[in-house]
């Protein structure tokens, strides 16, 4: 299978569901490539599940650069999404594109993530003139998180509205995909439906035309946290635990290492 490209993913719309995954660095993006996901995505979340911060506010351009790079070193063929994260791209456009432009060219990423509604049509027209093709986030946006907190959105008709005008206007503006995050699923429904480029669902419901989740989530290893909307598909945080333990107890009883991994002379 050949590398996937953002119109290929805009071509999924209506078609068959399918999944995508949150990647953060070299050995998660090998996986994720194997398992033939067609969409990573390289998430500011590494900012809690990688570096241990409250939320994804500290992430810093750098960081992002940093871990982007190293997953493209794991990718052949899913198209590679990386967040712009807080405050890379809401101070000016002049610096958004700048950044923007930093993970495609020093990490090696193919499309650009950003937050936000309507507000962000003139910066999204922009980038996408100028080659970076653009993925949009609506609903929970994290970047968000000191005005709107962590809670789901779109419950209001008013909020309703505006998440269905903000969709519009993302997509007019040129984005190829949409994530709506924490959303009620009719609204979410509603919202793919009358969109051309297809939504990627978080806590969206069934109705968008992905899903995604983050690696640590659905593998079981973040123990902080655990949304409603996410299904852990592996224990491999306790099995991590249990594998360390084995370790550490055959090295105080001495059966490791054994004669099959020592060197002879
Ligand atoms: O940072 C992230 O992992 C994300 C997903 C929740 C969509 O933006």
């Amino acid at each position: 299978m050949s590398k996937w490209t953002p119109a290929r993913i805009r071509a999924l719309k209506g078609k068959d569901p399918f999944a995508t995954v949150t990647v953060f660095d070299y050995t998660s993006a090998l996986f994720a490539d194997r398992a033939e996901f067609p969409f990573l995505l390289v998430g500011d979340s590494l900012g809690m599940t990688v570096l241990g911060h409250q939320s994804t506010l500290p992430v810093t351009m750098d960081v992002m650069v940093h871990h982007t790079a190293a997953v493209m070193r794991g990718v052949a063929q899913a198209l590679v999404v990386a967040d712009l994260p807080f405050l890379s791209y809401q101070v000016s456009d002049d610096l958004a594109v700048q950044n923007a432009g930093r993970l495609l060219q020093e990490a090696g990423a193919d499309a650009v993530k950003l937050e936000g509604g309507a507000e962000r049509c003139t910066l999204i027209k922009r980038l996408v003139q100028n080659g970076i093709p653009v993925c949009g986030h609506i609903g929970l946006t994290p970047q968000s998180v000191k005005t709107i907190g962590y809670q789901v959105q779109g419950k209001s008709e008013a909020q309703a509205a505006q998440l269905k005008k903000d969709a519009l206007a993302l997509q007019e503006a040129g984005i190829f995909a949409l994530v709506i995050e924490a959303c009620p699923a009719n609204l979410a429904t509603e919202i793919t439906e009358a969109l051309d480029i297809p939504t990627i669902g978080i806590g969206a419901g069934a109705g968008c035309d992905g899903q995604v989740l983050v690696y640590h989530d659905l593998l079981g290893l973040f123990p902080d946290m655990k949304p409603k909307f996410v299904k852990q598909y592996a224990q491999l945080g306790a099995a991590t635990t249990q594998a360390l333990k084995a370790y550490q107890s055959e090295v105080k009883s001495g059966s490791f290492p054994g004669p099959e991994h020592c060197y002879s002379s």
